[in-house]
Parts: structure tokens; C-alpha cells; sequence
């Protein structure tokens, strides 16, 4: 028996589509490059979307949009994917952590204020695992202090707070599409924004600084390549025209664990926090506190053993060597991301995981909590 972390969901619809872009001349800059922003750009409820080759692309961009620069600071999370921290790195800005409130998993609003200083030109907040909890209060603090707000929306595609949009909050915002995310494209990202001279700044440097009209060989500015081809795109638009079903499938998987779950204590099982509405990206169960890092990994070994990927989401971003060698962080830093950091557990998670399988998959959760828990 292997069961996988995560699985992507393509249909025969998908492979048509793909298929079909390969039967044509346009495999990039082609007609289903447009077809995918404006259907993403419209399911988001923002003006413009533009299509990139990742998530962190798509920061990347954002960042050099925004005028980031050496001497900036970008207030973001220590839990969160390194990708967040690194784009900020990339374009030769500083970023500042902010430790996480515990029970939303998000930057904790209240210490949001402390690490604003004249150098702080964004906050870049994540919807981590998918949920948009705090981040009202967090764009309140941004709007009293003058500072955009670039959104990591990289694991929320589908979400809402209040009935609002994950990717609606942000000046900008960023998805990304990699094979574990609701929707995938294979590798692929998408900025989002109503702002048209952003939008237009991202389009140029996602295709080599080339300008609106401009010839192929004439670049109006340092640009790259992060274009998405239009293989990849056919691909995200049939999973996105999918998305409702993608989400219904995933909370249905997330209530079966929930259910399964409840009555082990020894497993805080994750939940809709109040005011969202979660497309689940992930599920992660904490252990108590008391836990230790080896007793979380005998769990982890224990279920591979039988065939079962779980993971640890995340490791700090804080405490990851490079990190450490620049900026000097050290354990104890950032306690609440430290301490949620060893005693997560990510449980086999994707659209077409059956009842079946999630009762194995918490039987053997159960049997290696028994396993390696005996001294607490
Ligand atoms: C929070 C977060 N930010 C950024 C990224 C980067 O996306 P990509 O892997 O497409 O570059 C991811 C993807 O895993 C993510 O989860």
C-alpha cells in the first residue's frame, strides 16, 4: 500500500486540452496564455492576471513592480514556503520576520507594528495551508502605516474571509501551480492585480523587458524569461474551470479526517477558522507541545514505513542555513513558528483520496502516536 502526500487530478478533458494546444502553432505567447488570465483574473475578481512560470516568479516580479530595492525591508512570516522570504532576497531587499499567531498559523497582527521601520516599504503576508485569517486586520495596519501589501496567495486559490477573495487583498497577489496545489498547470504562477501599469510592468519583465508593441529583439529594460507556455496554460484552464468541484472534493476529504480524528486528543486536527471559507491546500495535524522533535519523527518513520508520505510543514525559514549565515538568526527567535515548526504533520492529502484510504491513513497515525508517545 503507498499513498502519496499529494496527487494531481487530470481528467481527459485536461489531456484534450493539452493535446490540442500541441496540434497548433502556438505553444507559447499564444491564445491560451490570454484565455487563462482573463478566466483567472475574472474567478479571482481582479482587473488584470498575468501568467508566469512559478509562484516565486511571481513574487519576484511583483517585488521589482513594486520598486523593492536594496535598502528595503518587506515585513513577512518565518512559516511559511522559503520562496516567500527568498523573492524578497532576489530583488536585494531585506526581509523581516514576524512571528505567527498559533491558532490561525498566519503573521500575528499584533506584532506587526514593532518591526515597522522607515525602511519597510510592504508586508507580504501568506495564507498559510490556505486560510485568509487575520489578514483584514493585517491590511488595516498596512493602510495606517502607508505600506502595500503584497499577498502570498500561493496556497489559497479559493478561499475567502468574510466572503472576500484570498488575492483580493494585496495590491498584488500571487498563486502558484505547482502539481500539490488545488490546481495545477505542471509548474506555473499567476500575479494578480487592478492596477494596470503593474500588470503592464510584469508582462514586460516576464518576457525579457520586451516592450507593449515592441519587436522581438527590442527590450526596454532588464526583463527574464518567466513565461508560462500555452501547453501549460490549456492545462490551468481546464483545471481552473474545475475548481468548485476541486474545492468541494478536498473539503469533503478534510471533514473525513476531522471525523476520523475527533476522538484522539493527542492530534489537534485542523479547522475552518471563523469567517473563512478554506479550499484546503494541505492537512496538517499539530502534536501537543510537549512532543519532542524525535518523538514527531518516529511518527513521520513510522508511517513511511507503511507506505504512508507525511511530511513536516514547515521547517523555519528563520533557522534554514543560508538564513542563518546572513542574518544571524539563532533558535528562539521566532518561538511560536519554532514551536509549531516540530510538531506538525502533514497527512496524505488530494482531491481523489477515498474514505478508505484516509481511515488507513489515521489508523496508522493512531498506531504510531501509540508507538512513540508511551512517555508522555
Ligand atoms: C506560500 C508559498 N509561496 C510561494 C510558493 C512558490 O511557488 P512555486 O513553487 O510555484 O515557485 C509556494 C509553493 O510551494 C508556496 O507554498
Amino acid at each position: 500500500m503507498q499513498i502519496p502526500l499529494s496527487r494531481p487530478d487530470i481528467t481527459e478533458k485536461e489531456i484534450e486540452a493539452v493535446c490540442a494546444v500541441l496540434r497548433t502553432p502556438n505553444l507559447s505567447l499564444g491564445p491560451k496564455l490570454a484565455e487563462f488570465e482573463a478566466a483567472f483574473a475574472e474567478y479571482i475578481g481582479r482587473k488584470r492576471a498575468v501568467a508566469v512560470n512559478s509562484g516565486t516568479s511571481g513574487l519576484f516580479l511583483c517585488m521589482l513592480a513594486l520598486g523593492i530595492a536594496p535598502g528595503d525591508e518587506v515585513v513577512t512570516t518565518p512559516f511559511t514556503f522559503i520562496a516567500s522570504a527568498t523573492s524578497i532576497m532576489m530583488a536585494g531587499a531585506t526581509p523581516v520576520f514576524v512571528d505567527i499567531d498559533p491558532a490561525s498559523l498566519n503573521i500575528d497582527p499584533a506584532k506587526i507594528e514593532s518591526k515597522i521601520t522607515e525602511k519597510t516599504k510592504a508586508i507580504m503576508p501568506v495564507e498559510v495551508f490556505g486560510s485568509p485569517a487575520g489578514f483584514d486586520k493585517i491590511c488595516e495596519i498596512a493602510q495606517k502605516h502607508n505600506l502595500t501589501v503584497l499577498e502570498d496567495s500561493c496556497e489559497a486559490l479559493g478561499s475567502e474571509l468574510n466572503g472576500k477573495k484570498a488575492g483580493t487583498f494585496g495590491t498584488m497577489s500571487v498563486f502558484a501551480f505547482y502539481p500539490n496545489k488545488q490546481i495545477t498547470t505542471g509548474e506555473g504562477g499567476m500575479i494578480l492585480t487592478d492596477d494596470d501599469d503593474l500588470a503592464d510592468m510584469c508582462v514586460s519583465l516576464r518576457n525579457q523587458g520586451r516592450g507593449k508593441g515592441g519587436g522581438w529583439l527590442d527590450h526596454e529594460r532588464l526583463g527574464y524569461n518567466f513565461r508560462l507556455s500555452d501547453i501549460n496554460c490549456a492545462l490551468g484552464i481546464v483545471q481552473l474551470s474545475r475548481i468548485d468541484e476541486i474545492k468541494a472534493k478536498r473539503k469533503q476529504v478534510a471533514k473525513w479526517y476531522q471525523e476520523m480524528l475527533a476522538d484522539d486528543d493527542r492530534v489537534a486536527v485542523p479547522t475552518e477558522p471563523v469567517g473563512c471559507d478554506v479550499s484546503w491546500f494541505v492537512f496538517v495535524v499539530r502534536l501537543a507541545e510537549k512532543v519532542t522533535l524525535q518523538q514527531r519523527d518516529g511518527i513521520l518513520e513510522a508511517m513511511r514505513g507503511k507506505g504512508i508520505q507525511v511530511a513536516n510543514y514547515f521547517s523555519p525559514v528563520h533557522l534554514q542555513p543560508f538564513m542563518v549565515e546572513k542574518y544571524g538568526y539563532k533558535k528562539g527567535d521566532f518561538p511560536v513558528t519554532e514551536s509549531v515548526c516540530k510538531s506538525t504533520i502533514a497527512l496524505p492529502f488530494y482531491n481523489n483520496l477515498t474514505k478508505d484510504e484516509v481511515a488507513i491513513v489515521c489508523k496508522a497515525l493512531k498506531e504510531a502516536l501509540d508507538k512513540n508517545l508511551l512517555a508522555i
